[in-house]
C-alpha cells in the first residue's frame, strides 16, 4: 500500500504544458531567487550556533552541509526539470512514489517552510534589536525581545535543577519575542497582497543581502590571526557534524528554485542552473564568512567549568552568556546578530551597523519565500483533494491564496513569538532533510521505472550521487540535537491521522479524477464550463 495510488506524470506535465503563457523566468532571475531563498538567518545569525558546536572548525561544518546540499541539489535539478510544476518534493514524490509518501513529503515541508519562516522572523529580531540600541541607543526590554525566560522558567517549573545559568536566564531572559511576530504579520500581508510586488522587493533585497557579506568579507579577512584557530574543533567531530546539522539551515531554501519552475522559461534548462549556480555561490560566499569571523574575532564555545558542552540556542548558553556579558565578556558563541557582533568587535563599529542594517532590510525576504513556498505547496495539496477545498481558496481582489496565507502566517508567529532561532532551525533542517532524503530515492526509482524518459538534465554519477544524497541527508538528521530529531516523528504522526482520516477519502487521484489546472494559486480558478 505503500506505493499507491501514483499520480500520472502525463498528467501533471499537461499541467505544466497549460502554464506556458506564464512563464517569464530565466537563468538570472532564478539564480537570484535561489539566492534570496538561502543567504539569510543561516549565515547572518546561526554562524553563532555553529561555532558554539564546532568551533573554528565550523568551516569544516559549512563545507559538509554544502556537499549535503550539493549532491541533493543534483537530485532535485533532475526532477525539478524533468516534472516543472508547482509543489516541489511533494509533487515529484506523488508522481514516483505514490500518495501516501507524498502526504509524508508535503507534510515534512510544512516544517521546512513554515518554521523556518519563524526563524528567520527571530533571526531578523536579533538583528534589529541590536541595531536599534547600537545606532539610535533604543533599548528593547529583554521582556519582549525574545523568549528565553520564558523557556527557562518552564524547564524549571518541569523539574530541571535550577543552575546558577538556568536562573539567570529567568531572570533577565524574555516572555515573547515582539519583533519577531510583528516581522510575521506584516510578511503575510505582503503575501497576501500580491507576490508580484514581493517579487520584485525581494529582487532588490538579494543585492542587499549579497553587498553586506562582501562587505563583511572585505573588512574581516585582512584581520584574520591564525592564532584564532586553535585549538580548531574543540568538541571533536561529534562537534563539527553537529555543527553541520544546524548550520544545514543556512543552505536550505535553493528548491525554492524549482518551486518556481512553472513559471521558469526552459525550465530544462534554466532550473538546474538556478539550483546548483546559487549554491555555489553562496558555498563559496559562506566559506570566506566564516573564515573571516574565525580568523579576525575568535569562534571559541562557551562551556561549562567541566569542559562540557552547553546547546546553543538553550536558557542554560543564555544564562551563561548574561553572566558574561555583565562581566564584559562578548564571544561570538553569545551574540544574536553574528556578523554584526564580529564587526563592532574588531573596531568597525560603523560597518557593522550597516550590515545590521543589510540583514535588517533582507532577512524579510527569506521570510517571504520560505511562506511562499508554504503557501504554495498547501496549495496544491488541497487542489489535489488532500487538504480541504476552502485552503485552496483564491482571494477575489489580490489573486492570492488567502486563507492558507493567513492560516501559515499565524503558525509563523506564533512560533516565531516564543522559540530561539537555533531550534526552530534545527527543527525546520529535521523536515527539510527528510524531504531531500526521500527526492534522492525517488530520483533512482524513476531512473529504473521510466528509463526512457527524456530528462535534459540528468544527475551526473547518480548511482554514486543519489545514494550520497540520502546518506548525507540521514547522517545529518541523527546528528540534530535529540529534541529537534523528536519532532519530526510526532509532527509525521498528525500527518497520518489527517491523511488516513480525511485526506485518503477525498483524494481526486484516488477518486479518479485527473486534473489539468490551467492555473496556480495567483490567478482566480475559471468556472468549469457546463457539460454537453
Ligand atoms: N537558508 C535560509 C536562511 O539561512 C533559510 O535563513
Amino acid at each position: 500500500m505503500i506505493f499507491w495510488r501514483v499520480k500520472s506524470l502525463d498528467a501533471i506535465l499537461a499541467t505544466a504544458e497549460k502554464k506556458s503563457l506564464h512563464r517569464s523566468l530565466g537563468p538570472f532571475q532564478l539564480t537570484m531567487l535561489g539566492i534570496g531563498g538561502i543567504i539569510g538567518t543561516g549565515i547572518f545569525v546561526l554562524t553563532a550556533e555553529a561555532a558554539q558546536k564546532a568551533g573554528p572548525a565550523m568551516m569544516i561544518s559549512f563545507l559538509l552541509a554544502a556537499f549535503v546540499c550539493g549532491v541533493a541539489a543534483l537530485c532535485y535539478a533532475e526532477l525539478a526539470a524533468m516534472v516543472p510544476v508547482s509543489g516541489s518534493a511533494y509533487t515529484y514524490t506523488y508522481a514516483v512514489l505514490g500518495e501516501f509518501l507524498a502526504w509524508i513529503v508535503g507534510w515534512a515541508l510544512v516544517l521546512e517552510y513554515a518554521v523556518a519562516a519563524s526563524a528567520v522572523a527571530v533571526g531578523w529580531s536579533g538583528y534589529i534589536v541590536g541595531l536599534l540600541d547600537h545606532l539610535l541607543g533604543i533599548h528593547v526590554p529583554d521582556v519582549i525581545a525574545n523568549g528565553d525566560g520564558l523557556i527557562a522558567r518552564m524547564q524549571m517549573a518541569i523539574g530541571m535543577e535550577a543552575t546558577p545559568d538556568l536562573l539567570k536566564a529567568a531572570e533577565v531572559g524574555g516572555i515573547v519575542n515582539f519583533p519577531a511576530v510583528l516581522i510575521a504579520g506584516l510578511v503575510t500581508w505582503l503575501l497576501v497582497i500580491g507576490t508580484k510586488e514581493s517579487a520584485t522587493v525581494n529582487a532588490a533585497l538579494v543585492a542587499i543581502k549579497l553587498a553586506a557579506l562582501l562587505l563583511f568579507i572585505a573588512f574581516a579577512v585582512p584581520l584574520i590571526q591564525m592564532d584564532h584557530f586553535v585549538p580548531f574543533a574543540p568538541l571533536g567531530s561529534v562537534g563539527v557534524i553537529g555543527a553541520a546539522s544546524s548550520i544545514f539551515f543556512a543552505f536550505v531554501g535553493f528548491d525554492a528554485v524549482s518551486t518556481a519552475a512553472e513559471e521558469t522559461k526552459n525550465p530544462q534548462r534554466n532550473v538546474p542552473i538556478g539550483l546548483i549556480g546559487s549554491l555555489v555561490i553562496c558555498t563559496i560566499l559562506y566559506m570566506l564568512v566564516a573564515a573571516g569571523a574565525v580568523g579576525s574575532f575568535g569562534a571559541q564555545p562557551v562551556m561549562e567549568a567541566n569542559g562540557a558542552m552547553i546547546s546553543p540556542g538553550s536558557a542554560e548558553l543564555a544564562g551563561k552568556c548574561a553572566s558574561l556579558a555583565a562581566a564584559g565578556t562578548n564571544p561570538l558563541v553569545c551574540s544574536k546578530e553574528a556578523l554584526a557582533h564580529v564587526l563592532r568587535s574588531i573596531g568597525h563599529p560603523a560597518v557593522g551597523n550597516l550590515l545590521g542594517l543589510a540583514a535588517g532590510f533582507a532577512l524579510p525576504s527569506v521570510i517571504l519565500m520560505m511562506m511562499f513556498g508554504q503557501t504554495r505547496i498547501f496549495f496544491v495539496m488541497s487542489r489535489d483533494g488532500l487538504l480541504p477545498k476552502r485552503f485552496s481558496a483564491v482571494h477575489p481582489k489580490y489573486k492570492t491564496p488567502h486563507v492558507i496565507t493567513i492560516v501559515t502566517g499565524i503558525a509563523v508567529a506564533i512560533a516565531a513569538a516564543f522559540f530561539p532561532v537555533g531550534k526552530l532551525a534545527d527543527i525546520s533542517n529535521s523536515g527539510t532533510l527528510c524531504a531531500f532524503f526521500f527526492v534522492a530515492i525517488a530520483v533512482m526509482i524513476l531512473r529504473r521505472t521510466e528509463p526512457n524518459r527524456r530528462r535534459v538534465f540528468r544527475t551526473p554519477l547518480v548511482w554514486i550521487v543519489a545514494p550520497l544524497a540520502a546518506a548525507g541527508c540521514l547522517l545529518l538528521f541523527f546528528y540534530l540535537p535529540p529534541a529537534a530529531m523528536i519532532v519530526f516523528p510526532v509532527w509525521a504522526i498528525i500527518g497520518l491521522f489527517i491523511y488516513f482520516g480525511y485526506s485518503m477519502r477525498r483524494s481526486h487521484v484516488g477518486l479518479g479524477i485527473v486534473e489539468v489546472h490551467e492555473e496556480d494559486a495567483d490567478a482566480p480558478p475559471q468556472p468549469v464550463p457546463p457539460i454537453a
